[in-house]
């Protein structure tokens, strides 16, 4: 943060999944520790439902304003009615009371999903061992495409999001691919782990 401050760089601080942690603890937030240099971008659509279509920005005060007004000049603003609900159910104290139900929701398929790639993915394989959220983010063997590995997946019968459009520019993130586990079943995810492994360890030997 004091890099930041001396640099004048601004930090966007993406929360959504910060209160998914599996366990519920939390790291302080960037904006708590320097916000006059961070704006904190939160959404509800993790912790309650998406189709809410609300979220919130904490920042600077100038920073914010010119937020408000881009915001009012794109949609006008987000509906009245929404933002009432929002925040009547958080001043009830639901969002505390639901948090454990909604960790607990995924930490189990994350454990499906982990476990199976542990026993199934070929030597080569990296993926993140996530400790919240919904994603965990793999690294194929040396000399493999995430894209180019798509349709053999999806005859398989899997689907994941290729790493390439999470990087700026045109390089980066080529063998690389996010695996959601926030949708299927348990034994679902543990059968894609295996269809996905077979479907690269085809590819490194072909
Ligand atoms: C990392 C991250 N940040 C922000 C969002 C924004 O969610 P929404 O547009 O539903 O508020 C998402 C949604 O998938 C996300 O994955």
């Amino acid at each position: 943060m004091e890099l930041c401050r001396r640099h004048r760089v601004l930090v966007l601080e993406d929360v959504a999944y910060r209160e998914l942690g599996f366990d519920g603890s939390t790291l302080p937030t960037l904006w708590s520790l320097g916000p006059d240099v961070v704006v904190q971008a939160g959404t509800f659509s993790k912790i309650l439902m998406p189709g809410v279509r609300l979220g919130w920005a904490a920042g600077p005060a100038e920073v914010v304003a010119e937020l408000a007004n881009a915001k009012q000049n794109t949609d006008q603003c987000a509906g009245a009615f929404g933002q009432v609900l929002m925040e009547a159910y958080g001043r009830a104290g639901h969002f505390e009371a639901h948090a454990p139900a909604a960790r607990a929701l995924y930490a189990a398929p994350w454990a499906a999903l982990g476990d199976a790639l542990e026993r199934h993915m070929p030597t080569g394989a990296r993926w993140s061992r996530p400790s919240g959220g919904f994603f965990s983010w793999l690294a194929l063997p040396e000399g493999l495409d995430a894209m180019g590995l798509r349709p053999a997946a999806e005859d398989a019968g899997v689907a994941y999001v290729p790493g390439h459009p999470f990087y700026p520019g045109e390089a980066g993130g080529a063998p690389e691919m996010r695996l959601s586990f926030s949708h299927l079943r348990e034994d679902e995810l543990a059968e894609a782990a295996k269809r996905l492994a077979d479907v690269v360890r085809d590819a490194v030997s072909a």
